[in-house]
This record gives C-alpha cells, sequence and structure tokens, in this order.
C-alpha cells in the first residue's frame, strides 16, 4: 500500500532505519520497481481502499494514531514513475467499481497501459465499508451482491470501451496523407444496462493489451462466480495448501464450466515470509518484529475487514464471544488461524489476535533461511497448485531485498522461478499467459471490434 508501513505488519515503522515513512516520495517507488525489475518479479501490486477502517472503538483513531493503513497515496499516481525506470515489472493497481464510472476507469487504465507499455493490471475491488460510501456520497454501502451485480456490469461497459470502440486498424497516423485517426473505424459504444447508460467513444486510442491484466480476490458465492468470468489472476488469503487447493480446484471448475482453460487462471496465495541468512538471523529477525509489532493497530485492522468491534474486550482476557451476533464468524477465524503452522489450540485473547494481525494475520508467515522458506513455497506449489506468490513485507528496507537477493535465487536453482521474464520488455498478460490481449476464451473478448459493428452506431 503507498502509505507508511507495511499492509500486513502494523507497528514496524517504528525502527530507526525504516524507509516507508518515505512513501509520500517518488524515490521510494522508483527504488522499490528497480529493485523488484532486478528481481524478475512479475508484478507489484497496490492494495488500496477509500477513508480506511474505522470500526474498532467506532473511529479511525487507532490506525491513525499507529500510522497503520492510513495517509495512503493514490496509486493511479505512482506506476508511470515506476514503469518509467524498469523495463519489465508490471504494476497492478487497485479500483472499485462502486465508485468509479466505468468511462472514467476505462480511461485511467487505457492511459497507464500506454504509458507501461502494456505492464499494467486492474485490482477488481468492489469497496466493503459503511465509511467508503459516507466518504463518497452515500449514507451506507450497498449490499454485498448488488455490488458484484453492479460490479458485473461495469465490467460490460469498459470492455466495449476497451475492446469494441476502436478497430484495431484505426490508428493511421500517416504522415503522407495526413489521416490521423480513421473516424471511419472508431465507433461510440452505447450501452443500456441496469447500473450504467452509456454512449460514447473511448477517449484513449487503443493501448498494448487493450484491457488490463484482471485481478480479483473475491471469497464469497458472488465474488467466486464473478471471478470465474472475469479475473485472469486471484489473490488467495489461505491459511494453508489444504484449503488453497480446495479454493482453487472449485475455482478452476467454475471457470471451465464458462469455457474457459482452468489453467489460464492463475493463482497468487498471499505470504509474509521472514528471511535470514542463517536460522538464527532468521529468528533475530523474528523477535525484533514480534517487539515492534502493534497489536492494537492489528486489532483495529481485524475489526475493519469484519465489521467487528473488538474494542470493548480487555487486551489480555479470553474473549468472551457469548451473546455476540457475530460470535460464529470470529470462531471460524480463530479456528482457520489454528489450522495454520505453529499456531496451537489454546484461547485466544485480543492481544493474541492482535498480534496475530500485525504479523501477517491470515496469510502463512514462514521464518528461516531462503532454503526453508522456499521449502513451504514448494509444498504450496506441489500440493495446492498455485501459479505464484503474492508477498507483503514486514520491513522497509529488508523483506524486498531479502527476496531478491536471497529466496528467488535459491527458488531459480530448484526451477521454480523464471531464469528471465518470459517476454522480456513485453506486455503483463505476455509474460503472465503468453498473450498480448484477452485471450478468446475469456468473456471479454466477446467484444473484440466486428467489423459489421461499423454500420450499426456511427455518428454523433
Ligand atoms: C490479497 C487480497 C487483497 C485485497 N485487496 C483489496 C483492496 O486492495 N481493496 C479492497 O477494497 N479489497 C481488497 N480485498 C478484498 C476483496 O476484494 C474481497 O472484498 C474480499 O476478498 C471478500 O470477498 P467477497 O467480497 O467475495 O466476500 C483483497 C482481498 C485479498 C484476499
Amino acid at each position: 500500500m503507498a502509505c507508511v508501513g507495511g499492509y500486513m505488519a502494523s507497528g514496524q515503522w517504528k525502527r530507526p532505519e525504516d524507509t516507508s515513512t518515505t512513501k509520500d516520495t517518488i524515490k521510494y517507488y522508483t527504488d522499490l520497481a528497480r529493485l523488484a525489475d532486478r528481481g524478475k518479479i512479475s508484478a507489484i501490486f497496490f492494495a488500496d481502499w477509500f477513508v480506511g477502517f474505522d470500526v474498532y472503538g467506532g473511529s479511525l483513531d487507532t490506525m491513525l494514531n499507529a500510522a497503520h493503513q492510513v495517509a495512503h497515496l493514490d496509486p493511479y499516481a505512482l506506476v508511470s514513475a515506476m514503469a518509467a525506470v524498469t523495463n519489465n515489472v508490471s504494476f497492478a493497481v487497485t479500483q472499485s467499481t462502486t465508485y468509479s464510472t466505468p468511462y472514467v476507469l476505462a480511461r485511467q487504465f487505457s492511459t497507464l497501459d500506454h504509458l507501461t507499455g502494456g505492464r499494467c493490471a486492474w485490482n477488481i475491488v468492489t469497496c466493503f465499508t459503511d465509511s467508503s460510501a459516507q466518504a463518497l456520497g452515500h449514507d451506507k454501502i450497498m449490499g454485498h451482491d448488488e455490488r458484484y451485480d453492479m460490479a458485473d456490469g461495469f465490467m460490460d461497459v469498459v470492455y466495449k470501451l476497451w475492446e469494441s470502440s476502436w478497430s484495431p486498424d484505426s490508428v493511421e497516423l500517416d504522415r503522407t496523407t495526413g489521416l490521423g485517426f480513421d473516424a471511419q473505424k472508431i465507433k461510440k459504444i452505447e450501452h443500456r444496462g441496469k447500473y450504467f447508460n452509456v454512449s460514447g467513444r473511448s477517449q484513449v486510442h487503443p493501448s498494448p493489451q487493450r484491457t488490463p491484466v484482471l485481478f480479483q480476490a473475491g471469497t464469497s458465492k458472488s465474488g467466486t462466480s464473478f471471478a470465474a468470468k472475469h479475473a485472469e489472476a486471484i489473490f488467495l488469503n489461505t491459511v494453508n495448501p489444504q484449503q488453497a487447493k480446495k479454493t482453487i480446484s472449485d475455482l478452476r471448475a467454475a471457470a471451465a464450466a464458462n469455457g474457459r482453460d482452468p489453467q489460464s487462471l492463475k493463482f497468487f496465495p498471499c505470504f509474509m515470509p521472514i528471511i535470514g541468512r542463517t536460522p538464527e538471523d532468521a529468528k533475530e529477525k523474528h523477535e525484533r518484529a514480534i517487539a515492534n509489532a502493534d497489536p492494537v493497530a492489528g486489532l483495529a485492522q481485524f475489526s475493519g475487514y469484519t465489521g467487528i468491534d473488538l474494542a470493548k474486550f480487555p487486551l489480555d482476557e479470553p474473549m468472551d464471544l457469548s451473546g455476540m451476533s457475530q460470535a460464529m464468524a470470529i470462531q471460524a477465524v480463530f479456528r482457520a488461524l489454528e489450522a495454520s503452522e505453529g499456531e496451537e489450540k489454546r484461547l485466544w485473547t485480543p492481544r493474541r489476535l492482535g498480534m496475530r494481525m500485525a504479523l501477517g494475520g491470515l496469510h502463512p508467515c514462514p521464518v528461516g533461511t531462503a532454503s526453508q522458506v522456499a521449502d513451504v513455497m514448494q509444498e504450496w506449489i506441489e500440493e495446492a497448485d498455485i501459479d505464484g506468490c503474492n508477498i507483503s513485507s514486514v520491513t522497509n528496507p529488508g523483506s524486498w531485498e531479502d527476496v531478491v537477493h536471497l529466496l528467488i535465487p535459491e527458488l531459480q536453482r530448484r526451477g521454480l522461478y523464471w531464469d528471465d521474464y518470459k517476454v522480456p520488455g513485453g506486455t503483463f498478460r505476455e509474460n503472465l499467459l503468453g498473450e498480448k490481449t484477452l485471450r478468446d476464451d475469456h468473456y471479454g473478448a466477446t467484444f473484440r471490434w466486428k467489423h459489421e459493428d461499423k454500420a450499426v452506431s456511427f455518428g454523433g
């Protein structure tokens, strides 16, 4: 996230050597992009949302005081600077379908796709907090399934703008004839739907990928059916490979039922490793991370994600959930956490939960040498059929450097990581899926420009 500290590591910015407090400077991002490019990382993912989490104690104060997931910049603005200093690494930017409009968002991503040379992706989210709704002019957040229904309608409009408005041979820029863009090959889309009515041409000529690579992370019934239709890559929040295996095989099957090649969906579970040069070095880093972790900010993050205010519980007493309507949901999180490695079945206090949230939450957090961490990832690759890992940082600097300098060489030695980008200097989709634009079996490809379209909707 483009804000102080790590996404899943509250409190670590207090270290004297920390640079995450400079996330309001371009240098932070250009340094990060260069490092990722050197490490042959496929993409940098920016999580994003509006406002922040203000459920804990009914306010944002805890998150503000802890400088955790607040004061965060708009990732759109960072990506061009990062692209300018790199050739290969790609960038996934989160944007919500609930508050943007398809026309505006299509233009923003076409712009990014041009400026990055096709190295951009969109993490499609629907937002889930009332405070985001209130900041954006609504009383409360729209219902969960309705948000996905709206997101589905949103996608139709952006596919039309990206895929069908400008024909592939509409860009002439012919200096001899003086013909710039062939108006006969650029049509207005005319969309009438439940949520959006849009009449207009894409404001931007076709970008290298046309549609950016589409990421998503839904886990509910409507979230997964959205993913099976639209997502090319999926973020998972799963605690162990067995759980991930089930989620992945269910989603691949749902995609196949939509006529898609199930292996063309790429899965990225989250990890937050702590990597040392020796086991002792890793242990020391872990102990330091525990000492700096902010469990109350972790709890506030948990409350934000779940909508359940845990501020009323004394920090060091086992939580008495009796009488709470959300007791089952909280118990389910405890059971999920207990299913992860090294977590005992003993009573959960708010501090224990907060510490867990402050150091990776539901993500696996292997601590060890590069070889020990690679063992864990290898198990996931072999058992759960994952395609890559979405890695969160604990410290800045530190975590990303350890990934690039220690972990990736180890994964390469094992043949689990490419020695170079598949298409150096290519687009994100070429490196991820071997194709520049949407695959033919993707729903969005049905919107591609067709010559017979020409007759239908010119003018205006
Ligand atoms: C790794 C990961 C990253 C996510 N990033 C964001 C984000 O940046 N912004 C956001 O609003 N939601 C984000 N989400 C939440 C998802 O979009 C989604 O709301 C959540 O997984 C719940 O799924 P559901 O809506 O299908 O119930 C993320 C989820 C995961 C697992």
